[in-house]
């Protein structure tokens, strides 16, 4: 992807990624479309069992594999924390970008405050309707079920 006339130098995004499907694939391309260097922040399995009080499909080292596989994510991590802050503390990125399904959450809001500090933008990136982890999970057991009748 040309690197010319990008709006950032380095950004970041974050997520679980889990049973990989194109509504993440479109979030990481819009986000690599607006940046030079894109840094791609993982949740572990345990942050996710706490925040979500959910169980992943594939290990965060698997998704990781995956994530970093893609020829619009420059660099990837396990990440063990929702928070921010402390992520800019590590990557200094110049944006920060997620789904638009989260524009107007609390911890969003906060986000934006806090970051704006620094001159970090939040970008929210178009979402992906009709597909999700958790569409595919349903699916999954769906046609399991269907299969053992
Ligand atoms: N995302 C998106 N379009 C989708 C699903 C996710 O743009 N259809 C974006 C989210 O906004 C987030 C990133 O992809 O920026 C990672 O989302 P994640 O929570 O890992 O995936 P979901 O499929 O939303 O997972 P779940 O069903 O568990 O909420």
């Amino acid at each position: 992807m040309n690197n010319e006339n990008k709006q950032y130098e380095i950004g970041y995004t974050q997520g679980t990624y889990d049973l990989f499907h194109i509504g993440h694939l479109n979030l990481l391309e819009n986000a690599k479309k607006k940046c030079k260097y894109l840094i791609v922040g993982v949740n572990s399995d345990e942050l996710v069992l706490m925040y979500k009080n959910k169980k992943v499909n594939i290990t965060d080292v698997d998704r990781a594999r995956i994530v970093g596989a893609l020829k619009v994510v420059d660099e990837v991590h396990i990440v063990n924390t929702l928070d921010k802050n402390l992520m800019y503390s590590k990557f200094k990125f110049d944006a920060i970008f997620i789904g638009d399904d989260w524009k107007g959450n609390e911890r969003w809001k906060n986000t934006e405050k806090q970051l704006g500090k620094y001159g970090v933008k939040v970008e929210y990136l178009p979402h992906t309707d009709g597909i999700s982890t958790t569409i595919l999970s349903k699916k999954i057991s769906k046609n399991k079920r269907e299969d053992e009748r």
